[in-house]
């Protein structure tokens, strides 16, 4: 275990009651070996189960239980431990406090910091199986997970009530672990300013026509909203999309090729690296119309000219920064993958099949394969645009630690 990780850090852990109270003992001695300094709140439930005092023993604080009581190392206020936490970790999580949570109810003290503070809420559920997979109980996991809130999945098997389903509360080790890898991932890309372009350009012909594409910005919202979790400063340039700028994003909206153009490079030199998703036009019209073009009976016949290829020329002006670029292709997608990463300079190529139902423009999913520079290549199967993301920014952290290393991982 990385006994660094958790060094310096706050992690309030709400115990509630359930019979898997009892391995809160032993996350909670797992987070202190790790270095975080573990502050335990229990429900009045709880305390059926496992006594206050082994906790305070374990966690080296005194816990915190009653609203009113008058515990002598927090401060007066009920919620002081909901702005102390840097995550706050309930386990047990049984479906009352899923539930009070989905709904806002705040009647203990454990529920109250939980809707007070504003650290990330980690949730591991355990309960009866029948419970577990009641409607009422998945849709307040479903409501939480809506809001950010992270979900340790219950594992399976057999249960304190005699059953075997799902419901169980996973091994200590593995919840502590999901700790250490949310700590691991919002530093991941810290000090690092990442360039992402996304969704498609928009080549005018007249003042209400365009040549457009069918790329919605998912792909590269996605990233630039995981990059910016990872503790990046993160430039999102994009085309026209009807999506939210991610939190902590700077965005610049541009329409056509030309406007990318501009926006990329008056960036260029200041970013370690650009990740190229969004899907620009090859062409636009020779003319832009100034007035409507009305119909005739005839043929209309338009003459388009090249547009600027924006990652050639970053790749011909590039000094450190990593250059990422995406290819949709219909088909031979290894051959044109291939022939874009060398023409392009880039560092690495995701390629989507973007002829297939489930995956490239205008889906939440995508399947993709990546290539790289030393010739290596790796297939991902169908997943979410949001965990390709993260994909993709953790093969950009490893390129930088690979290189810091002094390993030349793609030679030129
Ligand atoms: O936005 P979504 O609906 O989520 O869809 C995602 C996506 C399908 C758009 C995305 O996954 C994707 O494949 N993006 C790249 C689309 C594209 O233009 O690919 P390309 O093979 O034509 O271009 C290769 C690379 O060169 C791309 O990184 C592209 O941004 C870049 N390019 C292309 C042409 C051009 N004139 N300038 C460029 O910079």
């Amino acid at each position: 275990m990385d006994t660094k990780l958790l060094q310096g850090k706050k992690i309030v852990v709400g115990v509630t009651g359930g019979i898997a109270a009892y391995k809160a003992v032993e996350v909670v001695s797992r987070l202190r070996k790790a270095g975080a300094e573990v502050h335990v709140m229990m429900t009045r439930e709880a305390t059926e189960f496992v006594t206050e005092l082994t906790f305070r023993e374990i966690s080296g604080h005194p816990v915190a239980q009653d609203m009113w009581a008058k515990v002598q190392e927090y401060k007066v206020e009920h919620i002081a431990l909901a702005t102390l936490a840097d995550l706050m970790l309930i386990v047990p999580a049984t479906a009352n406090v899923l539930a009070k949570t989905a709904t806002g109810i705040a009647d203990d003290l454990l529920t109250s910091t939980i809707l007070a503070t504003k650290a990330p809420l980690f949730f591991a559920p355990a309960m009866n199986t029948g419970m577990y997979e009641n409607p009422a109980t998945k849709a307040n996991i479903s409501v939480l997970k809506d809001r950010g809130i992270h979900i340790i999945e219950p594992a399976s098997g057999y249960l304190a009530c005699g059953v075997e389903g799902k419901g169980r509360l996973p091994e200590p080790a593995e919840i502590v672990q999901e700790v250490l890898d949310y700590f691991s991932e919002t530093q991941s890309l810290q000090g690092k300013k990442i360039l992402v372009t996304a969704g498609g350009t928009e080549e005018a012909l007249d003042p209400v026509r365009f040549l457009g594409n069918r790329s919605t910005g998912r792909m590269g919202y996605a990233i630039a909203e995981a990059a910016v979790r990872r503790g990046a400063e993160v430039v999102l340039v994009s085309g026209p999309t009807s999506i939210p700028v991610p939190a902590g994003v700077r965005a610049i909206k541009v329409r056509s090729a030309r406007e990318m153009e501009q926006a990329v490079l008056s960036e260029y030199d200041s970013v370690d690296a650009v990740i190229k998703s969004a899907a620009v036009a090859d062409y636009r019209p020779k003319e832009i119309s100034s007035q409507k073009i009305k119909k005739s009976d005839g043929e209309l016949t338009l003459t388009l000219v090249r547009n600027p290829d924006i990652l050639y020329e970053l790749g011909q002006r590039k000094k450190n920064q990593v250059l990422v670029g995406f290819a949709a292709e219909t088909n031979d997608l290894e051959t044109y993958a291939r022939k874009k990463l060398e023409k392009k300079n880039l560092d690495f190529i995701v390629a989507n099949d973007v002829s297939a139902k489930d995956a490239g423009f205008g889906t939440d999913t995508n399947r993709v394969q990546i290539f790289y520079r030393d010739g290596r290549e790796e297939s991902q199967p169908l997943m979410s645009k949001a965990k390709l993301a993260g994909l993709i920014l953790d093969r950009l952290r490893g390129y930088w630690d690979e290189m810091s290393e002094g390993i030349e991982l793609f030679p030129k």
